[in-house]
């Protein structure tokens, strides 16, 4: 049994109040008071990813390792805890990439769900069920879901028009109609986003729309939808969330807050589209359940997969606790929305927490799957076979739980060699590899401990209050510093009694001091067993422990003496820099790509004629100097050979783009006939003429072979 803050206005925690923290009395006075409650055990969810991509390091950081970090520990600490998940399958991408493929979305569902469930395999996030919805049992759930709420007269049907396309006969989805932005005119705007301006726009808003299905000019068309009416449900979201759950995370509360100032508006829960589940009422053909309806719908159907005896005393039971791990862009959804549809519904529970995190960014740039801006794990395992626990360590370490945090592959390296590889690593080694020289591997007895020993024995059984205390707190990254505390205690310990130099002299004092930093090996394991579950596990099986007891984490006789223990082996490799390198320039490759696939010429000028065009000299010279201009990031001096006897000055604004000696002997072309102008005091006597290139950078032009200084271009 387990105590939790929970809330005495949600009527399906019906609990008792027993405490009051002295800052929220004081603050709220008016508050009912938060209430110590009961929980039996708890039900984890993971955001639903959608099948149409493979993971990447954002999903890792933001919903996956911390979920699975979460599960784990309290599956450690021995409690009923459950861990749901599975492929979110319905919605509009899915079927546009299925029709750019010319596959069908199941197929393209089949793909995804496979490569994703391989990847969280991989990872050793340890769901207890990770389905799919497009299963029968999640068709049947979502249905019986809508229609509950259907004839408990929960929806508002409305009228509303929206564009149809007459050739291809269908109602258009947002992201199915292109068309000109109102603000900044670029013509391949989508009726959802301009993704070149980032306005977020309907598609009525458009000009000129176009149907992208057929081409077509598309049509207004009335058509019925399901609408939940969540402004009537805000007179008990808002005290539910805001008083009720302060202890939300602030990024949460204030995206909630947010929403509830602007007023709840009614949301539509159908859609007119051909992949879904079909809308269950009469008179709905060619309608499905929108993809945000059905999607929360998921991890119920999930349950009720794994469990269909059991799965009731996890969704509507008092004593359960649910908590949904997502990131920022799904808080309206599990705060608002599907707490709204299960309140409508009546039986089930409601979220005690969502912890929501911010978005992880890759090298200063968003992270894009169309740009395929990525670390994809199933390739980071090609590029660092068995090395997850490396990249959850550092995804941990950099979680994005309060801002939006930053992942560089310097940064990686670095938490490789100078955390893991040199204060984790280096104690596990430091110990085995000594009790293998001074005891051929047998764990030594110990005899008196010392004061020192004493104190690190104190500070080393203090870590597991705070790491729990962390935890519960769902605040993974300081959880996950306090756990590598204890190496850095190692450490201290044997840099501070050097057992190698007291080996000859005092030779019962090092047995003690090897017996105990092998239990600190041994508690290692244990306390990293939640964040980096293959390393403790392969540093158990070198300790011949059987499995990590959470409850004996700060023991001293974790290992027994006279215990063998295995050959030394490093626990962690370090990571040498061209491998960063090589990770760094797959990226600037993917950038080159994309710069080169989004490439557009500059439009063609208003036309001139043969008269004006003979107007300018274009003539060939070459480079006889060329220096910085001092005080001038942009500027470069050329003397040039122009075929007069006085050779010609021209300056010129490509620095950024070459070192001056580079250019040194290159013949280049020059407009002769500019009037001449003074550029930081140098008189410039003529233009140097260069290309443009996809990338931005500046490239001169050169004659195909040597002529003679001073010809015309023409
Ligand atoms: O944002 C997403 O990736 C959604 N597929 C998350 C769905 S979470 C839940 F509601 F299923
Ligand atoms: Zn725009």
């Amino acid at each position: 049994m387990r105590a939790f803050l929970a809330s005495v206005f949600n009527p399906l925690h019906q609990g008792y109040c027993l405490s009051l923290s002295a800052s929220y009395n004081s603050k709220n006075p008016q508050l009912l008071l938060p209430m110590s409650k009961t929980f039996q055990r708890t039900l984890v969810t993971a955001a639903l990813p959608y099948a149409n991509g493979g993971v990447h390091i954002g999903h890792l950081a933001g919903v996956y390792v911390p979920s699975d970090i979460y599960v784990r520990y309290l599956r450690l600490k021995g409690e009923e805890v459950l861990f749901v998940c599975g492929s979110d399958e319905h919605g509009v991408p899915i079927t546009i990439r299925a029709r750019k493929e010319g596959i069908t979305p199941q197929e393209v569902c089949d793909r995804y769900h496979g490569i994703i469930s391989k990847s969280f395999a991989d990872f050793g996030i340890s769901f207890d069920i990770y389905s799919r919805t497009t299963s029968k049992v999640h068709a049947e759930t979502a249905s019986q879901f809508f229609r509950t709420l259907y004839d408990k007269g929960e929806f508002v049907e409305q009228e509303s028009e929206q564009y149809y396309d007459e050739e291809a006969k269908t109602f258009l989805a947002d992201r199915y109609i292109t068309g000109e932005c109102p603000h900044c005119h670029n013509d391949k705007a989508y009726g959802d986003q301009c993704e070149k301006c980032g306005t977020a726009l309907s598609p009525l808003e458009l000009i000129n729309p176009t149907s992208a299905v057929s081409g077509a000019k598309p049509v207004l068309k009335k058509t019925k939808h399901w609408y939940l009416p969540l402004d009537k449900h805000q007179q008990w979201l808002e005290p539910w969330i805001t008083q009720e759950h302060p202890e939300w995370r602030t990024n949460v509360m204030g995206q909630c807050k947010s929403w509830f100032d602007m007023g709840l508006q009614p949301r539509a829960v159908s859609r007119d589209l051909d992949w879904g589940i079909p809308v269950p009422v009469e008179g709905a053909e060619g309608k499905v359940l929108y993809v945000w309806f059905d999607a929360p719908i998921g991890y119920i159907s999930n349950t009720r997969e794994l469990l269909p005896d059991t799965w009731e005393k996890w969704w509507k039971s008092d004593d359960t606790r649910l908590l949904h791990f997502i990131g920022k862009d799904n808080i309206v959804f599990h705060c608002i929305v599907f707490p709204a549809m299960l309140k409508a519904e009546g039986s089930y529970i409601l979220p005690d927490n969502v912890p929501s995190n911010e978005f992880l960014n890759l090298e200063d740039d968003k992270i894009s799957t169309s740009r395929n801006w990525a670390v994809w794990l199933d390739e980071y395992l090609v590029d660092f076979p068995n090395k997850q626990d490396v990249l959850r360590y550092v995804l941990t370490a950099n979680a994005p739980e309060t801002k939006d945090n930053n992942f560089t592959w310097k940064d990686f390296q670095a938490r490789n060699n100078n955390e893991l590889v040199a204060v984790y690593g280096n104690f596990v080694n430091r110990a085995l590899v000594l009790t293998q020289k001074y005891y051929d591997g047998v764990v030594p007895t110990p005899s008196v401990l010392t004061d020192y020993d004493q104190a690190t024995i104190a500070e080393f059984q203090g870590v597991k209050a705070e790491v729990e205390r962390l935890l519960d707190a769902f605040r993974f990254r300081d959880a996950q510093k306090e756990a590598m505390n204890l190496a850095r205690i190692g450490n201290k310990y044997l840099a501070d009694l050097e057992p190698w130099k007291l080996i000859k002299t005092e030779s019962e004092r090092v047995k003690t001091i090897l017996f105990l930093s092998l239990q600190l090996v041994a508690n290692l394991s244990i306390a990293f067993e939640p964040f980096l579950p293959f390393s403790s596990q392969k540093l158990r099986g070198w300790l011949g422990l059987e499995k990590a007891e959470w409850e004996r984490l700060g023991a001293t006789d974790l290992i027994a003496s006279g215990t063998t223990i295995a050959a030394p082996e490093l626990l962690f490799e370090k990571i040498e820099d061209a491998v960063v390198e090589a990770q760094v320039q797959k990226l600037l490759d993917t950038k080159a790509a994309n710069e080169a696939a989004n490439y557009q010429p500059e439009p063609i000028k208003t036309a001139v004629t043969f008269e004006d065009f003979e107007k300018l000299d274009i003539r060939v010279g070459k480079i006889l100097a060329c220096e910085k201009v001092k005080k001038a990031d942009k500027l470069l001096c050329f003397t040039i050979d122009d075929g007069t006897p006085t050779p010609r000055t021209i300056v010129s604004g490509i620095a950024q783009h070459y070192q001056p000696e580079a250019l040194v002997g290159k013949e280049v072309c020059f407009i002769a006939n500019f009037p001449p102008r003074k550029l930081k005091g140098i008189e410039s006597q003529g233009m140097i003429l260069s290309a443009v290139d996809a990338d931005g950078s500046l490239v001169v032009i050169t004659p195909e072979r040597e002529v003679r200084g001073g010809s015309q271009v023409g």
